[in-house]
Formats: structure tokens, sequence, C-alpha cells
């Protein structure tokens, strides 16, 4: 069926992964192809911006290939290029831009700039395979923290974000401080397997509030103080077990889950909307999943979370570059990046 069909190519830079999806009018996914930098980043215990935009210009042309080569197609079959323009790392989407309008220029095939959050929000959608709007969507990540009120996949409405790190960040730098691998995120979550939750009660900021927003700076001094002890204490600290390790781990994997899920279900209460989509790799934790889907029963409402492959970065998301170009929302020669994220109100 789908040979028949207009096909787009979409490319992912705007990070620390390269990719690139061919994607078919009725959304089926042709190929995808992601290749990650973790490897390269890790040793810096964090994205290095410039360490990226050089590992994308060197994947970014063999990373296509591979992306037609797996849809059985070429350059000419493809009807438009789309390419994640914001927000993310300067360098990293300029890359992407520039290898997207080099093709559509020279094919002379519309380019639809994609916006990167909506397409992570848009994966919840061709999981989905059906109509799921009007939603909240939810976006934690190692970059973001971010809750929209999503009208349909082309309308979303920025109502909560982080005022300092992304979920994913306060994963990765506390698993830092407690000697754990990067990404800090899954190590944590493994060594928390075998430790208490209520060793130690780190701050949970705003969970009281009304305000959709999140703080996690709080919670990294706060486990600093745990594991070198408060300035001036009279004690000194537990010493740092395998066991201690385990339960600061626990405890502040329970302390984040507990406010990303108590701010899903005050943004669901608070919009009437019953539908909540996820996106990013914090997706990948399996308390804040399990949480989740308990907030979410006793809410009457309905989470969707697609499979990590469609969670992490990847181009298949871009998929909702289709909605665009029906939407006439295409670029030119003069389109560029935009790393911030864009409040629209
Ligand atoms: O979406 P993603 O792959 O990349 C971007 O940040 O754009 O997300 C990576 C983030 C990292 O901060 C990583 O530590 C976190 O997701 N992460 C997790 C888990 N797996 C990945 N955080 C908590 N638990 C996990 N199992
Ligand atoms: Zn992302």
């Amino acid at each position: 069926m789908t040979a028949f069909q207009p096909l787009l190519l979409a490319i992912e830079s705007s990070c620390d992964e390269t990719a690139a999806a061919v994607i078919a009018r009725d959304l089926s996914v042709l190929s995808n192809v992601v290749a990650s930098q973790a490897g390269l980043h890790e040793r810096y215990g964090g994205v290095v911006p410039e360490v990226a935009s050089r590992a994308h210009l060197q994947r970014m042309l063999p990373v296509i290939d591979d992306a037609l080569n797996a849809a059985g197609v070429t350059l000419q079959d493809l009807t438009a290029i789309a390419v994640a323009t914001e927000p993310g790392l300067v360098g990293s989407l300029l890359v992407g831009l520039t290898a997207a309008k080099t093709l559509a220029l020279t094919l002379d095939i519309p380019l639809v700039p994609v916006n990167h959050i909506e397409a992570h929000l848009f994966a919840c959608r061709m999981i989905a395979g059906r109509d799921i709007y009007p939603a909240i969507g939810f976006v934690v990540s190692g970059g973001h923290t971010n809750l929209y009120r999503c009208r349909s996949e082309t309308e979303v409405e920025l109502i909560g974000s982080t005022i300092d790190d992304a979920a994913g960040e306060a994963f990765d730098k506390v698993a830092a401080m407690l000697g754990l691998d990067y990404p800090g995120g899954p190590s944590l979550e493994k060594a928390a397997l075998n430790g208490d939750p209520r060793a130690v009660l780190f701050p949970r900021a705003f969970l009281r509030d009304d305000r959709l927003d999140f703080s996690f700076s709080g919670l990294k001094t706060a486990v600093r103080y745990a594991i070198h002890g408060q300035p001036n204490a009279k004690t000194a600290p537990p010493p740092v077990t395998p066991q201690r390790i385990a339960d600061l781990s626990a405890s502040v994997q329970q302390a984040i889950v507990d406010i990303l899920v108590a701010k899903c279900r005050q943004a669901l209460k608070q919009s009437g909307l019953r539908q909540l989509c996820i996106g990013g790799g914090v997706a990948a934790n399996t308390l804040f999943r399990s949480q989740l889907e308990l907030m979410a029963s006793e809410m009457h409402a309905e989470v969707i979370v697609p499979p990590m492959s469609y969670c992490t970065d990847n181009a298949a998301m871009g998929a909702i570059a289709w909605k665009l170009l029906d939407a006439g929302r295409v670029g030119n020669w003069e389109t560029d990046v935009v790393p911030g994220l864009v409040r629209k109100r």
C-alpha cells in the first residue's frame, strides 16, 4: 500500500541523536534510523554541545542514506523534507537544518520545519492510531520538563515547565554525585532497586502549589547535604556505603516521580481533560510509568506512553510534518533554528 503513497524524509538532530526516518502519508514508518552519541558524551557526564555538532556532521549523511536504503527508496521518491528546527542545541539543530535545506532545494520539494516537542507529543498520536485530542502533553527528558494543553497535534500551549533543571538532568546530576554511571536515570533506577524510598525525605518543590511548574535545584542541594553533611552540622552524615547509595537513589527517584505525577494529576484536574500523552527519555522509568497508570486510573484518564524507541529522540515522530504540510506550515530558504523554548500562551 505504502509504495504508492507520498513519502517524506524526516531529520532529527536537536540534541545528541542523529536520526532520519522515511514516513508515508498514512503515517506508516518505512524506516527509522538513530545514531546515538551517548558513548561520546559519557566521559563528560553530560552532552557537550560542540562534540554533539561535530558528531552530527560526521553522521548525518550516512544516517540519511541508511534511512533511505532501509525504506527501499531514493531521494527522487520523496515529496517533502521535514527537520526539527526547535528547541535544542543551536549547533546540532543547524546541522540537521542545513542538510534538510540542501535536499529540499536540490530536489525542489517543500521543507517542513518541525517543533521537536510537538513531535514528541505526536508520537503518542501515532501509537494510538486515532484522534486523541484534546489532551495534556508531558515531555520529560534530559532537556525538558514541559506540560502542554494540546488542542490538536499542531496547536499546543505550554502550561508549565521547569524553572531550573529538567527532570532527566536531575536524575543525571544526582547519579553523578552518587558515583553512578552516565546516563544517570537508568543507573539510579537500578541502584534504587535495593533501596528504601522512605530512607530520606527529599524536598518536593511546588507539590502543593497550583502552578504547573517544576524545580529540581533544591533537590540536588539536599542530596549533596545527605552525602557530605549540612554545613556547620554537629554530626557527620552516615557513611556512603552501597546500601546508603541504594537508599539515597530510591529516595531521590521517589521524590522526582512524586512531583512529575502530581503535576500531571493537577494538569488533568485543572483542564478537565482525560487524555495524557507522555514523551521523553524519563518515560523509561518503571516507577514513573506505574505511578502514572495508578494516577490515571484514579482520574478516569487514559495515559499514552509510546514504546521507548518513540519516547527518546527519533525522526519517526517527524511524521507530524504531514499535519504541518496540510496546515500550510512550510519553511523556505530563510528558515532558521530556534534553540530556546518558545512560550506560546
Ligand atoms: O529523551 P532523551 O533520550 O534525550 C533528551 O534528553 O533529549 O532523555 C534522556 C534523559 C536522560 O536525562 C536520562 O537520564 C533520562 O532521560 N532517563 C531516565 C531513565 N532512562 C533515561 N530517567 C529516569 N529513569 C530511567 N530509567
Ligand atoms: Zn527530545
